[in-house]
């Protein structure tokens, strides 16, 4: 067992290969957190916690005149509410007498094998391989009865701890929760940390940043109703010397796609609280007696190696431990084409078979239609909501369409956008009370559509059956998911007023039914995510997609620093990547090498190219199956910054058991009579050789690492080369 209660002293000390993580029931009975850090023994660290008569932090009722001990000076597991710890709060709630308070004691705890599971929301999962273990502990608040339960997840081998919350009602009157965080993790000085995040916009997904602490609450966070563009529910706490390489890194991932909150407060005494969970901006939940409310999970690992140290922890774990789909590892990804930029809403299936056709010659497995199939939609102002083939455009029905892709020897896919509804629609027409609207007032429109109220049943039950139709109907092999708007006029008309503070919330449960009831009764087809591109890449979507769609941007220097801020967290077999027309002075070869970071596919109208282009493409795809092992597989590094001023971008991939790996540089800037740069991959085998890109000469893993590979300087501007890098054995 991952997990040591020491009867003692009253400590939980949960242990992964390389990691500790203890709490101790201290004082009062108050739950405290001692500590989350490099592995420690099974000893009582409490003796760090100084208490001193702090002014104006109060002390709780039951220390009676001990001046010295305030929950606003303690390292606590979950803070309480209005106990005399001004810094952020856990949790907010509010009783049915009005009084907002929660005085949560450690009451009970209990240790299972295996890891929990969530009723309503999706989380990891223990494979049969893995040792995981659970540690489950109750707060009672004795005066309302409400319990909060703290879910420990302990995957040893991983290095990882998953943490979440269920919040009970035991009393006999309704309450209200308006806050409910998932974690709550103090550190008794964290002046020197810093907190890296990964902002961004539509067409710009995560950028990366990074600030230092200072002594306010860096706020991180979404109200769009989705994890957004803006921001991703993830964060790095690390510190100030932390580099690349090496140096103290936490990262928090939170498994959940609607509102969230990252909260980091560097408080009056140094002391660092980072908050994560559902942003309570609009959030109040009604808690009947016996009922439960579930937080979303945290996916927490630690690392003294630096940002590629922690991703290759949330790599790895998130390539086995997260997504259900058998193209996760049984099945390999297809090489896709997808209709959007090649002819947007404007085309019929003449079109598309000779669309199709074209990319045969250019290594295609799948062909993609995209937007424009349904309803009627021949632009954005209409259709959306209608799962039904538009006849006028696929003249020949959808079977047979599908029948011409197939008999071309291609899979076929299709996209959808069920969260929404245009008001030119028979959906609408029939049910304006299932789209977002306020009563009295005009909704918000964003590309001229509204959400539809997803909290509801019937419009969960309604797309549910409409989407497994057009599934069930025909040979489809691929579901591009999308959404193409923020939430605005969040209102339901299946909710009293009184409810109505839910709505965001119960929008992602009833997303999450949907999908389940989608996504896993097709378990043959393959799923990619969408949000306008990646605007709700997070976490809990690749609990249902094994891969989601970067950017809007497919314009290949861009997305230089779309993958560099994606890969943080995200594997790279998960990173939805194109090459399309955008870029126009970028040869193909050098976007096929910045979209072989990702799924690979093509995002153009084949029926354009070349014969000469589609010789380049043929070859291109072949080379992606060819190091598909390397980069789905493999261990991903960042070699350059692309934030940072420099004339080349480069990232590396190399097998588990280092005999193979492919570096990838473009240049993406000439100077003239530049000096020569060198590029020097990592996570090589020191002793063994390598050939490079198949030559007879070898060099040693040690030179090629701290040495590095010269760049050719004598090349036309955005060239990009691949080595190909095979050990001697
Ligand atoms: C936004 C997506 O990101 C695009 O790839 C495309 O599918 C459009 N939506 C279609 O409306």
């Amino acid at each position: 067992m991952a997990i040591i209660f020491n009867e003692k002293a009253k400590t939980f000390t949960l242990n992964t290969k390389h990691t500790s993580y203890q709490m101790k029931i201290g004082n009062l009975d108050y739950l405290l957190h001692l500590y989350y850090g490099p592995s420690i023994p099974d000893e009582d660290v409490s003796w760090q916690i100084m208490q001193y008569d702090r002014g104006f932090s109060g002390n709780p009722y039951e220390s009676r005149n001990a001046r010295t001990f305030s929950l606003d000076a303690q390292p606590q597991e979950y803070s309480t509410q209005q106990q005399g710890d001004f810094r952020a709060a856990s949790i907010e709630v509010i009783n049915s007498d009005g009084s907002y308070s929660f005085h949560g004691k450690a009451v009970d705890y209990r240790l299972t094998k295996g890891k929990y599971k969530l009723d309503t929301l999706p989380c990891v999962f223990a494979r049969e391989e893995d040792t995981a273990d659970t540690l489950e502990v109750t707060l009672l608040d004795q005066v309302s009865q409400v319990k909060v339960i703290l879910l420990f997840g302990v995957f040893q081998e991983a290095d990882i701890i998953t943490r979440a919350v269920k919040v009970v009602n035991g009393g006999d009157r309704p309450i209200h929760l308006a806050k409910v965080m998932s974690l709550c993790l103090d550190f008794l000085n964290g002046s020197d940390f810093d907190l890296v995040s990964l902002p961004g916009r539509y067409g710009q997904e995560r950028q990366v940043e990074r600030q230092h602490m200072t002594h306010h609450i860096h706020n991180i966070g979404s109200v769009r109703g989705s994890s957004s563009h803006q921001q991703n529910p993830f964060v790095i706490l690390c510190g100030r010397e932390t580099t690349e390489d090496c140096g103290r890194c936490y990262g928090f991932s939170l498994m959940y796609s609607g509102n969230f909150l990252a909260e980091a407060e560097l408080d009056q005494y140094d002391q660092l609280r980072l908050g994560m969970g559902i942003n309570p901006k609009q959030f109040l939940y009604e808690l009947k007696p016996g009922e439960i409310f579930e937080g979303p999970e945290v996916v927490m690992a630690f690392t003294n190696s630096g940002f590629t140290g922690l991703s290759h922890l949330y790599h790895d774990f998130y390539r086995t431990n997260l997504c259900r789909s058998k193209f996760v590892s049984q099945v390999e990804r297809p090489v896709l084409i997808n209709s959007w930029e090649a002819a947007f809403m404007d085309f019929d299936d003449v079109k598309l078979v000779e669309i199709a056709k074209a990319a045969k010659n250019m290594g295609v497995d799948l062909f993609v239609m995209d937007d424009g199939w349904f309803g009627k939609r021949d632009d954005d102002n209409s259709g959306l909501g209608d799962w039904v083939v538009n006849e006028s455009k696929i003249k020949c029905g959808l079977h047979k369409l599908v029948e011409q892709i197939n008999d071309l020897d291609m899979k076929f896919g299709i996209w959808f956008e069920p969260e929404m509804v245009s008001e030119d629609s028979d959906l609408y027409r029939a049910h304006p009370d299932w789209a977002m609207e306020i009563p009295g007032r005009h909704a918000v429109r964003s590309r001229n559509q509204i959400a539809l109220d997803l909290s509801r049943r019937d419009v969960q039950d309604y797309l549910i059956k409409s989407v497994n139709t057009i599934l069930d109907d025909a040979n489809i092999y691929y579901v591009k998911w999308d959404i193409n708007r923020s939430l605005t006029d969040i209102w339901s008309n299946d909710l009293p007023a009184e409810k109505q503070g839910e709505v965001y919330h119960r929008y992602i449960l009833g997303l999450y039914r949907v999908m389940d009831a989608i996504i896993l009764t097709h378990p043959d087809i393959l799923f990619e995510g969408c949000s306008g591109g990646g605007g709700r890449f997070d976490a809990a979507m690749l609990h249902y997609y094994p891969q989601y769609w970067v950017s809007d941007n497919n314009n290949p220097i861009d997305r230089l620093k779309l993958h560099y801020g994606t890969s943080f967290v995200y594997p790279t077999c998960t990173m939805g990547a194109h090459i399309s027309d955008s870029g126009r002075f970028v040869p193909l070869e050098t976007k096929a090498v910045v979209a072989m970071c990702g799924t690979f596919g093509y995002e153009l109208d084949a029926t354009h190219l070349t014969e000469k282009e589609q010789k380049i493409c043929m070859e291109q795809s072949r080379l992606f199956r060819k190091y598909y092992h390397i980069t789905f597989k493999g261990d991903f590094y960042r070699l350059t910054n692309p934030f940072e001023m420099g004339n080349m971008t480069a990232w590396q991939h190399v097998t588990k058991d280092k005999r193979e790996s492919l570096v990838s540089v473009v240049v993406t800037n000439l100077t003239c009579n530049g000096p020569q740069e060198y590029v020097k991959p990592k996570g090589l085998e020191p002793s063994a050789r390598y050939s490079i890109n198949g030559s007879e000469e070898t060099r040693s893993g040690a030179a090629l690492m701290n040495a590095g590979i010269p760049i050719n300087r004598e090349v036309p501007e955005y060239s990009a080369f691949q080595f190909y890098l095979v050990r001697e054995d």
